[in-house]
C-alpha cells in the first residue's frame, strides 16, 4: 500500500514508460494550486527536456492515455507542461476503505536495516538538564519513526562518565574526605558497598569542583591526574566510579523514564576502556595516528576541505583518553555488538566538528565495518531572551523540574478551559501529565531539529493553535463521538463516495504515508508534527460541516464514523512517533 500520490505515481510512471519515457518522470505530488486539481505531475517537463521535444506536446500524450483510466477526473494541462488531476469520489473512498482495513494504515515498510542510535549522553555526576532534553526527546521520536519504517533499533544512552568531570570529582572528594578507604593506597579491601555520596551530593560536589578547578591551575592538575590514574585503573578510584555510576544510572532512568525515552542499551563511554589500547595500537601500525609534542593524534585534513579541520587528539600527553577516543572506541563496540548497517548521533550541533573528525577517522582506521555515520545536530531551547534556557535564577533547570511545571501550567489551563474538571484527582492528574509533556514535546519537534526555538510555556500549553494539547483534544474529541455513537449502537461501517465538502478529509488522510516518509528521509519529526496538525484542522472543518451523531441515513452515518475512527487512528499513530499520549477523555 502506499499515499493516493504514491498510487498515483505508480499510474502515470506507467504510462510515461508506455510511451517510452523515463518512468522517474511520472512522479505525482499533491497539488499545491488545488483549485486545479488535487495532484499534479511535472515531469513532462524534464522528460521533454531529455528528449529535445515539446513539454506541452508530451504532456498532451500522456494526457490522453490518463483520460481512458477510470479513476481519474479533470486532467488538465497547465503552463509550459504541467498536469493538474483528481481523482473521482468513487476512487477517493476506495482508497480510504482500504486505508481503514490496514493495521499501518496504508504505510509501507522500508527494507530493514540495523540502526544504533545515540540520543541520551547525559553526564554521570551532573543533573540532566534541559541540554539533554532535546535529544532525548528528538531521538526517541526517531527511534519509534525508524522502527514503524521498518528498521531494527537499538537505542543506547552513551553515557559521559569518563571524562575530566570524573577526575575533578574525585580529586574533590577527596580533599574534603581524605580518610575516605578509596584514598588509601595501602587499603587491601573489599571497599564498602553502599556508595559515600548520594545523587544530590554529587549534583552540588561536580559544579563546585569545575569552578575550583577553573580557578586554579594547580587543582586542575590534581582532577588531571585523579582522571588518568582513573583511567590507568587505580582500584580506589575505580570502586568509586561505580558508585557515581550506580547511583546517577538510577537518577537518570528516573528522568528518562519520566519523559517516556526508552533506552535499549545503558552503556556509557567507560565501558569502551579495554577497547581503546588495541584501537590505538591499530590505528599506529597502518600508520594513521602519530606523535605530536607527546600527544597522539590522527590527521583527518583532506585537501579539498573548505573549512580547516583539525586533528583528532587520541591520547592527550598526561595518556588520558579524549571524548573522540572513546567515541571511535564506541564505533568498534557497536560494529562487534550490533554490526549496524547506519548509526545515528542525535547530538547538540555545536558538536559537529567533533562529529566529522570522529567520522573521518573511524573510516580511514576502517572500525566502523558496514556502518554508515550521521551526525544529526540540533539547535537549543532558548529563553525569551534569545540565549539557551535557563531558570528564572539564571541557574541550569533540571528536568525535573521542568516537567513538573509544565504539569502544573497544563493542570492550570485545563482548570481554565473547564476540562476534566468532575474527574478524580488521580486521573486529573495523569492527563495534566500527559499534556505537559505534550506540551513540551511538540514544541520542540514542530521545528526541524537543527533549528533553535523559544520556550514559550504559555504557548505551548495552549488549546488553540498548533500545539501539543490541542492536538490531544481533537483525538479526545474523536473518541467520545465514538464513545457515544457506540453507546447508541452504531458502529463504522464502508466509507461512501464523499461529497465535495469531505474530500478533502479523505486527501488528507491519503497522505500519511507521504509525511512519514519525508519525516524519515530527513529526520525530521516536524514533518510529521505538520501533517497530524493539518489532519486535525481539516477533521475539524470537517465536523463543522457534517453532522455525524445525528445523521439519519445510516449508511452515511456509518460511513462518516468511520472516517471519524480512521481520522483517529491516523492522529493517534502520528502523536505516538513523536512519543505523545493521548488521555481516554478530557
Ligand atoms: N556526553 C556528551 C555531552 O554531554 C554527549 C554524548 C553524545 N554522544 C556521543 N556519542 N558523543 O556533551
Amino acid at each position: 500500500m502506499s499515499s493516493l500520490s504514491g498510487a498515483l505515481t505508480e499510474v502515470v510512471a506507467r504510462v510515461f514508460s508506455d510511451l517510452g519515457l523515463p518512468a522517474e518522470y511520472g512522479r505525482v505530488t499533491v497539488s499545491n494550486r488545488p483549485d486545479l486539481g488535487q495532484f499534479q505531475c511535472n515531469g513532462a517537463l524534464a522528460a521533454a527536456k531529455a528528449a529535445k521535444q515539446n513539454p506541452r506536446a508530451i504532456a498532451e500524450q500522456v494526457m490522453a492515455k490518463l483520460q481512458a483510466l477510470p479513476q481519474l477526473r479533470d486532467i488538465s494541462l497547465a503552463g509550459p507542461g504541467f498536469i493538474n488531476l483528481s481523482l473521482t469520489d468513487k476512487a477517493l473512498a476506495e482508497h480510504a476503505n482500504k486505508v481503514a482495513a490496514d493495521d499501518r494504515l496504508a504505510v509501507p515498510t522500508k527494507k530493514r536495516e540495523m540502526v544504533v542510535m545515540d540520543y541520551g549522553g547525559a553526564n554521570i555526576a551532573k543533573t540532566m538538564h534541559v541540554g539533554h532534553l532535546r535529544a532525548a526527546i528528538i531521538g526517541e521520536a526517531l527511534r519509534r519513526l525508524f522502527i514503524f519504517a521498518g528498521d531494527e533499533v537499538v537505542g543506547d544512552v552513551h553515557m559521559g562518565d569518563w571524562g575530566l568531570q570524573m577526575g575533578m570529582i574525585i580529586s574533590e572528594l577527596e580533599i574534603r574526605r581524605p580518610d575516605l578507604p578509596y584514598f588509601d593506597p595501602n587499603f587491601k579491601g573489599p571497599y564498602p558497598n553502599a556508595s559515600p555520596v548520594t545523587v544530590d551530593e554529587l549534583e552540588e560536589v561536580y559544579p563546585t569542583a569545575a569552578a575550583a578547578c577553573k580557578a586554579d591551575p594547580a587543582r586542575m592538575e590534581k582532577a588531571r591526574v585523579a582522571t588518568a590514574e582513573l583511567q590507568q585503573g587505580r582500584p580506589g578510584y575505580r570502586a568509586l566510579w561505580q558508585h557515581f555510576f550506580d547511583v546517577s544510572v538510577e537518577a537518570m532512568k528516573r528522568d528518562y523514564g519520566a519523559l517516556g525515552v526508552h533506552f535499549d542499551l545503558w552503556k556509557g563511554e567507560a565501558c569502551v576502556d579495554p577497547l581503546i589500547a588495541p584501537m590505538v595500537d591499530k590505528m599506529k601500525a597502518i600508520g594513521i595516528a602519530r606523535e605530536d609534542q607527546g600527544a597522539l593524534i590522527v590527521p583527518v585534513a583532506k585537501p579539498d576541505d573548505k573549512k580547516e579541520i583539525p586533528p583528532l587528539i587520541l591520547i592527550k600527553r598526561d595518556g588520558a583518553a579524549m571524548y573522540g577516543t572513546t567515541d571511535l572506541a564506541t564505533i568498534v563496540d557497536r560494529v562487534h555488538e550490533q554490526n549496524p548497517d547506519f548509526i545515528l548521533y542525535v547530538v547538540d550541533q555545536r558538536q559537529h566538528l567533533h562529529f566529522e573528525q570522529v567520522f573521518r577517522a573511524a573510516i580511514m582506521a576502517g572500525i566502523n565495518g558496514k556502518a554508515r555515520m550521521e551526525h544529526l545536530g540540533f539547535g537549543t531551547m532558548n529563553g525569551p531572551d534569545g540565549k539557551p534556557f535557563k531558570t528564572r535564577a539564571g541557574g541550569v533547570m533540571k528536568l525535573q523540574d521542568l516537567i513538573a511545571m509544565m504539569s502544573g501550567a497544563a493542570m492550570a489551563r485545563l482548570n481554565e478551559q473547564g476540562l476534566a474538571t468532575d474527574y478524580d484527582p488521580a486521573e486529573r492528574q495523569e492527563i495534566a501529565r500527559r499534556v505537559g509533556l505534550a506540551a513540551l514535546k511538540f514544541a520542540d519537534l514542530s521545528n526541524h531539529p537543527v533549528a533553535n526555538y523559544v520556550f514559550d510555556l504559555d504557548r505551548f500549553v495552549r488549546f488553540e493553535g498548533k500545539t501539543g494539547p490541542y492536538l490531544q483534544y481533537a483525538a479526545v474529541r474523536i473518541k467520545s463521538i465514538l464513545r457515544k455513537a457506540e453507546a447508541q449502537g452504531e458502529k463504522p461501517g464502508r466509507i461512501l463516495p464523499p461529497e465535495p465538502g469531505e474530500r478533502d478529509l479523505l486527501l488528507a488522510l491519503g497522505a500519511l504515508p507521504d509525511a512519514i516518509a519525508a519525516a524519515y528521509e530527513e529526520r525530521g519529526p516536524n514533518k510529521i508534527a505538520d501533517y497530524a496538525f493539518g489532519l486535525a484542522q481539516t477533521f475539524s472543518s470537517y465536523y463543522n460541516q457534517f453532522h455525524i451523531l445525528s445523521e439519519q441515513d445510516k449508511a452515511l452515518l456509518q460511513s462518516r464514523l468511520a472516517l471519524c475512527a480512521v481520522t483517529l487512528r491516523t492522529l493517534e499513530l502520528s502523536l505516538s512517533l513523536l512519543g505523545i499520549e493521548v488521555p481516554e477523555r478530557m
